[in-house]
């Protein structure tokens, strides 16, 4: 006999409900689905005949797809945002801009005047003075451009997020529990301009290198928002309302989510040590699978996150401990029928059960989607990764292993929320 793909608690391990109860189930699933999310997260309005006609507010009806594609854009742009800072750190540009005015500092240089005061501002800073002592003007203008679209983007994202929201509000579209979360994800979004300021000025001290703590906590902070972007708005556009699966699927799929952001993580701790230009060799490392000056500082937690070698020791193992969870989890998913519509209806065995299976069946689809692109991403970024430590670290190369890392984490995110 075939296993059952759907939850035990609901139809396989425990004795079934009778077929009324079983159809007022059925009813009620249906029902859910039929409510859209924006309706669940704000509170109803009370019924029409309840309040006096002249009452009633303006008649504003919520926009939870406008609402929803306002956050993918957010989501969109926060993506694009990784991938300039990941440009501007590989190009060396990050240092180039030594002041931080959030305001003032949106208008670029305008004339010859204003760029020779910034080029002898960043004359005096460790960066000339150690690195980039034979540097020109025209050379600058380069550096300072990345540095500049970069923090430029983060001010438009902040003004992309801000505009709408409050349009929103004051529409009452968003309201509720809603409107807190996306406070707190735009309170977060000013967390993070401040946060990038205080990893650039660890680098304008003495030593003109950015700590690896800080690009890490800075890149860490914009996966956050990123997900919490994508989530809201995967939930307001019903991206999926979820294929039922066993509850340790689920719990595996989170997993999975933790692995691939530590593995992320561990990866900024390799772009903040500049640990990409050592032991360029796969898979050994200086003909050893574990490098000879592995635990060479003291205490442990120093050797995890100061030493070059150990820091991308850990990142390949965590690389490749994703892989392979990846290529373990999906084809079990897959095989415990989520997204097969054959499987679902082969295994329904009365008509009641088939149509109750079948009000899941649109959502299986973008869980199985969602599997095969993981599992293509975890493929194809394992590579990317291997190429870019192979050819020492050129900046495409790196720029798209950051892009895939991204991708990787879009693609688990997505198939998180498709499973329940
Ligand atoms: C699931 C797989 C992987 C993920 C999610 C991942 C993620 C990342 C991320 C996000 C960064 C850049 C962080 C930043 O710029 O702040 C990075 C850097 C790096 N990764 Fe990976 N990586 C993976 C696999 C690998 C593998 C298998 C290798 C090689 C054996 C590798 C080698 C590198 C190197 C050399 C860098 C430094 C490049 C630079 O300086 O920009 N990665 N990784």
């Amino acid at each position: 006999m075939h296993k059952m793909y759907v939850c035990k608690q609901g139809l396989g391990g425990k004795p079934r409900p009778p077929p009324g109860l079983r159809r007022l189930i059925a009813l009620a699933a249906a029902a859910r689905l039929a409510l859209s999310p924006a309706m669940v997260d704000a509170a109803p309005p009370p019924p029409p005949q309840a309040r006096p006609a002249q009452a009633r507010p303006p008649q504003v009806r919520p926009a939870p797809r406008a609402v929803a594609a306002w956050l993918y854009l957010c989501a969109a742009m926060v993506f694009a945002m990784v991938l300039i800072g990941g440009v501007t750190r590989l190009t060396e540009s990050g240092l180039s801009i030594v002041e931080w005015q959030p305001l003032v500092g949106a208008i670029p240089p305008l004339g010859e005047a204003d760029w020779q005061a910034l080029f002898q501002k960043y004359q005096a800073s460790p960066q000339f003075q150690q690195v980039n002592r034979g540097m020109d003007l025209a050379e600058f203008k380069t550096i300072f451009w990345w540095e500049y679209v970069h923090r430029l983007w983060g001010r438009l994202i902040g003004a992309v997020f801000l505009l709408p929201f409050l349009w929103f509000l004051l529409r009452r579209q968003v309201r509720g529990p809603l409107a807190w979360k996306l406070a707190g994800i735009f309170a977060l979004g000013g967390l993070q301009g401040a946060m990038g300021w205080y990893m650039v000025a660890s680098g304008l001290v003495d030593r003109p290198d950015v700590s690896q703590y800080r690009l890490a906590a800075h890149l860490g902070l914009a996966l956050l928002i990123y997900a919490l972007l994508l989530w809201q708005a995967m939930h307001l556009s019903r991206a999926s309302s979820g294929a039922i699966v066993e509850s340790r699927l689920r719990r595996a799929a989170t997993a999975l989510l933790v692995l691939i952001t530590m593995t992320i993580l561990a990866g900024a701790f390799v772009a903040g040590l500049d640990a990409g230009l050592i032991y360029n060799t796969f898979p050994l490392m200086e003909g050893r699978i574990v490098p000879p000056d592995y635990g060479a500082m003291q205490p442990w937690w120093r050797d995890w996150f100061d030493n070059r070698a150990t820091v991308q020791f850990h990142h390949r193992v965590l690389a490749i401990a994703t892989l392979g969870a990846v290529l373990a989890y999906v084809p079990w998913l897959l095989r415990k029928g989520a997204g097969s519509k054959e499987v679902v209806l082969r295994q329904a065995q009365d008509e009641e059960r088939k149509k109750a299976l079948i009000l899941s069946l649109s959502k299986d689809v973008s869980a199985r989607r969602a599997a095969i692109a993981l599992l293509h991403l975890a493929v194809l970024q394992v590579a990317l990764g291997i190429a870019t430590l192979l050819l020492v670290v050129p900046v495409p190369l790196a720029a798209l292993h950051q892009a895939g890392a991204m991708a990787l984490l879009t693609a688990a995110l997505w198939l998180r929320f498709t499973l329940r």
